[in-house]
Order: structure tokens, then sequence, then C-alpha cells
């Protein structure tokens, strides 16, 4: 009874999320598909309390969640916060720093991301406004799937954490991204011709040869993820890129259009759930 009335509560939370002052029709419509998108997984797996979806695959597989709590007892990520905050603090060779183009001083900034920017016309995720920053101070841009971009990602991820989502879909132009997004997600691709949906939705939890794919709700909250296989961080787009590779179809660009209405997507249906990066995986 309790457990009913904590993912009851939880829910209104959820609604409750998204109803701000200046909540648009398009809003309305993407919390419309965001309750149906939890709603599947709450009954696919109704044991698991909603808030866990956040920790991926460990949400729902008993048996590789407790060697992965025992590696969140010494995160592998840790130093990386720490070269992540030097990285964000050192000044630009123009005595400026990343704190100069950003909110608060890029401090608990990362729950805001992505968002759709009305004077650039595009989703601005948080590693396209890292580059911007950068170029706008007269720095080179980074690559963007490891390395500096993802230590500042995880530092600022860090900052923002146990937070929740705090985005929205402002007008037309934005709900259109969404719309692409959320194409790509069920769009099947590749030589063996599947979705992400195939896997993270219809198939998540089911043994697909060695790997359990993760339900979809959750994906993006614990980015950038520090992961065994790659032997350091990486950031979503990185991630995208190798589930891309998995179907045998040429992966886009990260931080490309494509991948970045995706993680639009992906996020508005996170929305309620809090922000955990960086997080570690297998
Ligand atoms: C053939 C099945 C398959 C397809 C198709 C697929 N993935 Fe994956 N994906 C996996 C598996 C397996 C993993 C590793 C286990 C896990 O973390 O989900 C994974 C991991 C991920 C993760 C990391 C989750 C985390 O918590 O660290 C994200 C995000 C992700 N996939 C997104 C996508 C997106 C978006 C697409 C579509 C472009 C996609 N995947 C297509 C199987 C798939």
């Amino acid at each position: 009874m309790k457990k009913i009335i904590t993912i009851c509560a939880l829910l209104a939370a959820f609604s409750v999320g998204s109803a701000s002052a200046n909540e648009t029709q398009f809003d309305k419509l993407v919390a419309e598909d965001g309750s149906k998108f939890r709603s599947y997984f709450l009954n696919k797996f109704a044991s698991v309390e909603v808030t866990d979806y956040v920790n991926g695959v460990y949400a729902i597989d008993a048996k590789s969640r407790e060697q992965w709590e025992e590696i969140e007892d010494f995160p592998p990520y840790e130093l990386s916060i720490d070269e992540g905050q030097e990285l964000f603090e050192k000044p630009f060779a123009n005595g400026k720093s990343y704190a100069s183009c950003f909110a608060n001083d890029g401090i608990n900034v990362r729950k805001n991301y992505p968002y759709y920017d009305l004077e650039l016309s595009k989703v601005m995720t948080l590693e396209l406004a890292i580059n911007l920053c950068r170029e706008a101070n007269g720095e080179k841009p980074l690559g963007y799937k490891k390395g500096d971009i993802a230590l500042l990602s995880a530092y600022m991820a860090y900052t923002s954490r146990d937070e929740t989502f705090n985005i929205g879909v402002p007008n037309q132009a934005a709900y259109d991204a969404y719309l692409d997004g959320k194409k790509f997600f069920y769009s099947k691709r590749g030589q063996l011709n599947l979705a992400c949906s195939d896997c993270h939705l219809v198939a998540a939890g089911q043994k697909l040869r060695a790997d359990i794919p993760s339900p979809a709700l959750g994906h993006t909250t614990g980015f950038p993820v520090y992961r065994s296989k790659w032997g350091g961080l990486g950031t979503l787009h990185r991630r995208y890129a190798g589930c891309n590779k998995n179907v045998r179809a040429q992966p886009f660009s990260a931080q490309g259009e494509e991948y970045r209405n995706l993680e639009f997507f992906q996020s508005l249906m996170n929305q309620g759930l809090v922000l955990n990066g960086p997080s570690a995986r297998k």
C-alpha cells in the first residue's frame, strides 16, 4: 500500500513538475507522451520504483546491480569530477573562464539542458554550449565524445545532482525538434533493422546475447558515464553512436542535429527524474 501511495505521489509530482505558469500547448502534448512512456515501464517492471530508473539496467537486473553497487562505493569517476572542476576554473588565454558563459557561473545548471535555443533555432545541449563558450573566447572546440568535454560535463553534472530536469517546449519549432527526436527513437535502422525502441522499450530487461538493454526511461540522467569497456568517461552522444554501430548502422556525428534532437526527446521523457551524473557502467 505504501508503495502504491509513493508511486501515486510521484506521478502527481511528475505532472505538477511540468505545469509551470508559462506552460505551452506543446508542453502539454509532451507531458501526455511522457505519461504514456512512463506507464509502459511502470507496468512492465511493476516492482521497480520510478525513482530507480535513473540507474539504467541496474534498476531492473538484480544480478549486475550487486557488482555495480560495489563499483559505486569507490566510483571510478571521482577523480574525473576534480579534473573537470580544474578545467572549468582554469582561465582561457583571454583571462575569462567557462563560468562567464553560463547562468549562475555554471553551477547547478546541468538540469536546464538540453533546451530549445530560440535565437539559434536549435536544441542546445550542455556539450554544445561548452564548445560555443570556448569559441566565443577564442579557444578551439573540444572533441565531443570523450576527454576534456566529458570531464567538464561530469563536473557540471555533479553540481546539478539530485535536481530534476527543468526543460520545456516553448514553441512549434521546439516541438518539431522533439518530434524529430521521437521519430529517431522509434525508427528502424542498420543491417539489423532495429529501432532504439525495439531494444530499450520492447526488449528492455531481456537478454540479447550477453547484454540486457536498459529501459529507455532514465536514459540521459546519469551521463557522462565512466564505462569499464571504454576505460574512461564518455558522453551520451558517444553512447548513441555505439548503439547505432551495434545494429550496423552508420552513426551520426556527436552533437549533430539528429543526436541533439534525440537527446531532447529522451530528456523530455525523463522529466521528474533526478539527474545523477556522472555514473558508472560496465
Ligand atoms: C540491439 C539492441 C539495441 C539497440 C537497437 C539500441 N541499443 Fe542502446 N543499448 C543496448 C545495450 C545492450 C546497452 C547496454 C546496457 C544498457 O545500459 O542499456 C545499451 C546502452 C544504451 C544507453 C546507455 C544507458 C545507460 O544507462 O548507461 C543509452 C543511452 C542507449 N543505449 C540509447 C540507445 C538509443 C538512443 C538507441 C537508438 C539510436 C539505442 N540505444 C539502440 C542495446 C541497444
